[in-house]
């Protein structure tokens, strides 16, 4: 949410931040801005694309050597050119972007009111911004100093940066729960919100802690904490190529993200998964094998696909590991004073590792003594270093804003594990353990024959654009993979989609079911086959359209259905990283078909760090 990006040091700022933006535009794009220190203070901002904002400033003055970008998801305040940041104080002299919320801004815009103050937009943003200037007003101390006080005061999340144009070699920022990364170059200084604006000028970065203000100058980097104590940097190596963050000939991030799968899964089994000699290497499992094994409960705790992976992960820990598991959307269970016991384990899911529910969700069970297990891609997230242990997905940047590549690696990470900790309980036999091994090693070669020719899901994904709504349906594993395809068909072609189990169908929404309705069957032989063939029977007598992923060699399924994609036929436990696939390229073909922005669809963004 928000994409925030600095420079400061020699070279021309605005190329440096435009260009930065452009790379976080996936955190949130209904309008952008940059202020630039250039014989005093500058903002230019435009509401829309990072693209809208340059053409706004073409012919202008953009020199400087410090600048400080955003671009924005909005929380308060409808998208619009004076709600856009960078913010100007109430003097001009100081401007700031945000990302994150104050929860207390409206009672310091009551204070500030009431000494006069009014205010040009409808931001927290501005709010904090000028609370800082009247601290440093009324006590006389440095803006440095005036943060710190004002930091102290508010409740909420906030990555801030913050420029003077009295002042004009320091950026200052600071962030608590939304994320910040500063790069060190020779002689100048990167911020950014990730480390995507910042791998292409240097690889050594320093990731900003909750709770630190920084003191950037182009050839100084001091970090303090609100006591004012100062703080060592530590200095982390980005394991980045820029590659990794460009479409590489891809019309879209998220097709080239599809096609990255056979690779992204191939990368996160490689060095764990060793199927010949019967085992799997994870450090982090290994570490703390006894704690998993022994707890008396597992809470999975995630958002959006990655709570879908939670749900398969459910069933295979249930299925392999003999262990209850609960499924828990972040955001509620965060609020409602959750039952952990001694022993409980938490496993978080999350491809970003900055999910603000996620994050506090874990905060919360952390304080309450829980064992925090982090399965994340985003390596040194936040997610990630909250965790008492960990399995990185390893999936890359994960650029458009649907996750697909990230789920597939969740459920890698999420198998692996299961199988590991059943291995080690003794609650799957060595011939159950051996072909699953073997089955799991099978699937980044699966998936890439998916991907060989998607010619046919591109038509049907044509032939059904039009539809208002559509059901997908799905039994067992294929259950959160039906989830799964319903809310991408949402995001990304903005046509109402719902999933259910299939047997749920009789218990109300089968009324829903007429000669319009597309119903997608996710059908790949399994033990519920012929109880999902019954399923499809009971759509086909009611006329909707039935549209079926069904495993190569079924010629029961096809014969029922209007239109079938096959998947090579794999053991249900591994299945949904086959199955979700075409259904990931169906959402994508029939966004593209509508005309939308399958990167960057409306009214989302992606790491979504605000709750
Ligand atoms: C959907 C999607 C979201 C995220 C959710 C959690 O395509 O991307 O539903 O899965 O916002 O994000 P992470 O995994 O970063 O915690």
């Amino acid at each position: 949410m928000c994409g925030i990006v600095g420079y400061i040091g020699h070279r021309q700022a605005y190329p440096v931040v435009i260009k930065g933006l452009k790379r976080l535009e996936y955190r949130g794009y209904d309008s952008a801005g940059v202020a630039l220190l250039n014989h005093g203070l500058k903002v230019y901002k435009k509401k829309g694309k990072v693209a809208d904002l340059e053409d706004s400033v073409v012919g202008l003055d953009l020199g400087g050597q410090v600048g400080i970008g955003h671009t924005r998801w909005a929380t308060h305040g409808e998208p619009s050119d004076r709600n856009a940041h960078p913010h100007y104080s109430a003097s001009g002299q100081l401007a700031m972007i945000h990302n994150g919320i104050i929860e207390n801004y409206a009672q310091i815009k009551e204070e500030l009111q009431h000494k006069g103050y009014t205010f040009k937009s409808d931001t927290d943003t501005e709010v904090l911004l000028n609370f800082i200037e009247e601290i440093r007003n009324n006590n006389e101390c440095s803006l440095e100093e005036a943060l710190r006080i004002a930091l102290r005061r508010i409740v909420g999340a906030y990555c801030i940066l913050l420029v003077d144009a009295a002042d004009p070699d320091t950026i200052l920022a600071a962030r608590k729960g939304s994320p910040l990364v500063i790069g060190i170059g020779k002689g100048e200084h990167f911020l950014a919100s990730d480390a995507s604006p910042i791998i292409e000028y240097t690889k050594e970065v320093v990731y900003v802690n909750d709770y630190q203000i920084a003191i950037v100058r182009a050839d100084e980097l001091i970090l303090k904490n609100l006591g004012n104590e100062k703080q060592t940097p530590f200095i982390t190596r980005l394991d980045m190529e820029l590659a990794a963050i460009e479409k590489g000939g891809y019309e879209h991030f998220m097709l080239k993200e599809i096609h990255e799968q056979p690779q992204t899964i191939f990368d996160c089994l490689r060095g764990r998964l060793l199927p010949e000699s019967g085992m799997i290497t994870m450090g982090g499992v290994e570490n703390h094998l006894e704690s998993l094994i022994h707890a008396p409960r597992i809470i999975i705790v995630a958002c959006g696909t990655s709570w879908h992976a939670g749900l398969v992960a459910e069933y295979l820990i249930e299925e392999l590991c003999r262990i209850p598991v609960e499924v828990e959307y972040a955001s509620e269970f965060r609020y409602r004073n959750p039952i952990i016991h001694p022993g409980d384990v938490i496993i978080a899911i999350s491809q970003s590792g900055e999910t603000a529910d996620t994050l506090v969700a874990l905060e919360n069970a952390k304080e309450k003594g829980a064992f925090i297990f982090g399965v994340v891609n985003a390596v040194g997230s936040s997610i990630a270093r909250l965790s008492h242990a960990g399995a990185y997905t390893h999936s890359g940047p994960e650029i458009g804003v649907a996750s697909t590549k990230a789920f597939t690696g969740q459920l890698a990470v999420l198998t692996m594990m299961a199988l590991k900790m059943a291995r080690a309980k003794g609650t799957v036999s060595d011939e159950r353990y051996r072909t699953l091994l073997h089955e799991l090693h099978a699937v980044p070669e699966k998936v890439a024959a998916i991907l060989k020719d998607t010619a046919s899901i591109k038509a049907i994904a044509e032939k059904y654009k039009d539809a208002s709504d559509f059901l997908f349906l799905g039994r067992g594993y294929n259950f959160p993979v039906a989830l799964e395809g319903a809310l991408k068909l949402k995001e990304i072609s903005y046509i109402h989609a719902e999933g259910y189990p299939a047997a749920e169908m009789k218990h109300g929404p089968i009324a829903l079911v007429d000669e319009k309705l597309p119903v997608v069957f996710v059908a790949t032989r399994d033990r519920f086959y012929e109880k999902i063939v019954s399923n499809v029977q009971e759509i086909k007598a009611r006329k909707g359209r039935i549209i079926c992923i069904a495993s190569e060699g079924d010629s029961t399924i096809p014969s029922m259905a209007d239109d079938v994609i096959f998947v090579p036929d794999a053991d249900e436990l591994v299945g949904p990283m086959l199955s979700v696939v075409p259904l990931q390229l169906l959402s994508y073909y029939a966004g593209l078909a509508k005309g939308y922005d399958v990167d960057k669809p409306r009214n989302l963004a992606k790491s979504v760090t605000v709750e």
